[in-house]
């Protein structure tokens, strides 16, 4: 399904019926990532995957994403849909947006799930990584993209993986380059939204990577202790879904989405 913002068309699948699961995927991701989970969840939920404006085949809604700015478009497709109540898991760059989003509308936020994600800002070492990467993005997409998505995986799961990486890699080829470096832009300007975690009073849980590249898992666990969140500790890199499935599967079903 289509929805457009500003003449911007925004892709979106729902699947199911009962009660509603929004899935946002992460940087140089699309809603295709949860292609596995979704005909699981459908059994006895509505779940609505989204491509996050200049992703997948969302096009591109202005020259930095902010975080809010995709809230805003995920909310769009929420109202029309009708929804009033949602649980939301984010992987990632999604969970930033997920957080956005709990920020600006808590009244409609039932669950909140941070997958290999962080409501922690960007250090000013992240940052100067980021403005480092729009320029190598600028200069050699392919090289950026061919580069980043090993680096999300555990260091020793790349070769087991390599046909996943292979895919994503495809799919992530075909983004508009303006849309990557939209992105890259409005995670560098995020702000630290840990206490929009702490407030929330639903339900909420981090689910980290043991071996995550980009997240160190002391941090997830101060994290948890301080936001008063559940945290699911698996092993594998930055992508549970695809490193470990078996487990991911275990959580979805303790914390009730199957
Ligand atoms: C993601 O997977 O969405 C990104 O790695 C998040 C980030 O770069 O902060």
């Amino acid at each position: 399904m289509i929805l457009h913002i500003n003449g911007v068309p925004i892709h979106y699948h729902v699947s199911g019926t009962g009660p509603a699961i929004i899935l946002l995927h992460g940087f140089l991701e699309s809603s295709t990532m949860w292609n596995r989970l979704v005909p699981l969840l459908a059994e006895k939920n509505t779940v609505v995957t989204v491509d996050l404006p200049g992703h997948g085949l969302s096009g591109c809604l202005d020259e930095v994403h902010t975080m809010e700015l995709l809230a805003d478009a995920v909310f769009q497709v929420i109202s029309e849909l009708d929804l009033d109540m949602v649980r939301i898991m984010g992987h990632s760059m999604g969970g930033y947006v997920s957080l956005a989003f709990t920020e600006h509308y808590p009244s409609m936020v039932d669950t909140l799930v941070l997958l290999n994600s962080t409501s922690i800002g960007d250090s000013m070492d992240i940052r100067k990584n980021r403005d480092r990467a729009i320029a190598v993005m600028k200069k050699n997409p392919d090289l950026y993209i061919g580069m980043s998505i090993p680096n999300l995986f555990a260091e020793n799961n790349r070769k087991g993986f390599r046909t996943e990486i292979e895919t994503l890699k495809k799919d992530a080829f075909s983004f508009p380059h303006e849309g990557i470096v939209a992105m890259l832009k409005g995670m560098k300007i995020r702000k630290d939204r840990s206490s929009v975690l702490k407030k929330f009073d639903g339900r909420k849980y981090l689910i980290c990577g043991t071996d995550d590249p980009i997240f160190d898992v002391s941090d997830m666990e101060k994290l948890s202790i301080t936001s008063n969140t559940m945290l699911f500790k698996v092993d594998g890199g930055h992508m549970t879904v695809n490193e470990n499935w078996s487990e991911f599967v275990k959580i979805m079903y303790f914390i009730d989405f199957l």
